[in-house]
This record gives structure tokens, sequence and C-alpha cells, in this order.
């Protein structure tokens, strides 16, 4: 599949038309009459890699509803399609980094030539999910498919060498593996989002993850977690540039007698305070 489509408008003809253009090209394409409803289906599915929105619905205005896109998606791609916007629309729609937009009613060939273009866009702004999802890495994932293709339950399996294969389960990644199993993405991400063991976030080749339940809390681990990242000088959920450290704050590693707790990869640290937190990572250095 080429990618992802998400389309949004009020009117049925518009939204059929986008998905009998586009299917056949090899897109992936939803469609959404409701700006709202448009919304939850990017919280359920978070693989798009275009969204194609009217400017004029009800409920909710194209300006927005981008501007939620926007919030919840940064990367990803939008076109508008509009009838004749006013320069205050379009001025607002740049200022959200719209990619382009087809003036209604469009041809089937303007269609596909703003999609490609849009495609092409979203691909060189999701720099870092390319740099992990190399041809190389996409060969051993459609080994690792083709061994689980035809036994039951292999969803699972599979998500769980893609992960360490990859490191990390990204929408590229997600759509690869619902492709090769022939299972909606959607069923795919929501397995990913389910189980925590998951996840969607690169990590470094070392994960720190920092206690922050009760019994740690109250012997200050949040001053651990402070100290570790001006050390690392990296939020929670981030990698550090050389990718050798993630961080992550959890709560209750299941070791409260030893509290305050930090994991480093599989290694269980306890009565750790601020300094004693350095030494440890001087350990992995
Ligand atoms: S609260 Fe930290 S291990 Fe339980």
């Amino acid at each position: 599949m080429k990618g992802n489509i998400l389309v949004v408008d009020d009117e049925q003809v518009v939204l059929k038309s986008c998905e009998r253009i586009l299917k056949p090209e090899g897109y992936g394409v939803d469609t959404s009459g409701s700006p709202a409803e448009a919304l939850e289906m990017m919280d359920r599915n978070g693989s798009y890699d275009l969204v194609i929105t009217d400017i004029k619905m009800p409920g909710m205005d194209g300006i927005e509803f981008m501007r939620r896109v926007r919030q919840k998606r940064p990367d990803v791609s939008i076109v508008l399609i509009t009838g004749y916007p006013s320069q205050e629309s379009i001025r607002e729609a740049l200022a959200l980094r719209i990619v382009d937009y087809l003036p209604k009613p469009f041809s089937p060939a303007l269609l596909i030539e703003v999609a490609q273009k849009a495609m092409e866009f979203s691909k060189k702004t999701q720099k870092p999910e390319v740099q992990d999802y190399t041809e190389e890495t996409a060969a051993k994932l459609d080994d690792i498919i083709n061994r689980y293709k035809t036994k039951p339950g292999s969803l699972i399996p599979v998500l769980q060498e893609a992960q360490e294969l990859v490191g990390y389960l990204p929408p590229a990644v997600q759509r690869h593996i619902a492709r090769g199993l022939n299972l909606p993405v959607s069923e795919v991400h929501g397995v990913v989002s389910f189980y925590s063991f998951f996840t969607m976030k690169p990590k470094g080749r070392h994960n720190v993850r920092v206690c922050l339940g009760t019994a740690c809390y109250v012997k200050r681990s949040e001053e651990i977690l402070a100290k570790l990242r001006d050390r690392l000088k990296i939020d929670i959920g981030e990698v550090t540039p050389d990718r050798k450290f993630s961080l992550e704050s959890v709560r209750c590693l299941g070791a409260c007698g030893l509290a305050p707790v930090v994991v480093v990869d599989k290694d269980t640290h306890g009565s750790v305070n601020p300094v004693k937190a350095l030494d440890i990572l001087a350990q992995y250095e």
C-alpha cells in the first residue's frame, strides 16, 4: 500500500469519489462525514499519512478541524478541499501548513496528483521513522510475517519480533504488518496501544525507567528523575541524540520494598538517590 488517507467532507459524493479514485491507485482510504468522528478515527488509527478535508462543514469548520489534527499529528500532511476560499481562511490554512488544496469540483487526475505530492511530503517529514525503517528492515520484517502468516493468533508474536527488530513500532511498521497479515491497520494499532509492552516511541540502547509510584514518590523519586533529565538533557519519552539512552517514568515496578527504584534495561536498582542515579548511569556509558 502506498499510504493511508483519511478524507473528511460532509458531502457523501466527495467521499465516494475520493474512495473510488484513490483506492485503485494503491492507497488505504478511510472516510468520514463529520470532523468530530474523524478525530476519533485518528485516535484509533494513528497511521494516517494524509488528511484531505473540506473547509466548510457543520459542527466544526475545517480550520478548527485542521488545528486539532495538527495537535494530534504534527507531521501528517493535510490537503484542503475548498470551493471559493476567503483570503482569511487561506492564510489560516497556510499557517497550519497545508501541503496543497483541491478546488471543488476536482478531476480524478488532479486528486491523484495532489495525493502523490502530499505523500512524498509526508515521507520527508517523517524522518525518524524512515531512519529506522530501511529497506533491509522491511525485508527482515517480511521474513517474520511469512513465518507466522498461516498460523492463527499471529499478530502478537509478529509484533513482538518486529519490536525486537526495529526497537519500537512506528506507524510505518504497523502498516507493513497489517498489509502482510491482511488485517485492518486499526486492529494492529489497537493491539499495539492496548499492551504496555509494545511501544510506538523509539528507545535508546539503554532504557532508563524511574518509578513514580506512591512508595517511590514518597521517597523523592521525582528528584532522581530531575537529576537524570538534567544529566541526559532529555525529557520523559525522549531519546538522547546519540540514541544511547531513553528516559521513562512508570507507576510501580512491583519492587516497592526497594523504593525508590530505577530500572535500566532489565536491571533493577533499589534505594536510589540522585547521586547514586548518576553512578548507575555511568555503568552504562
Ligand atoms: S511504587 Fe515504585 S516500585 Fe512500587
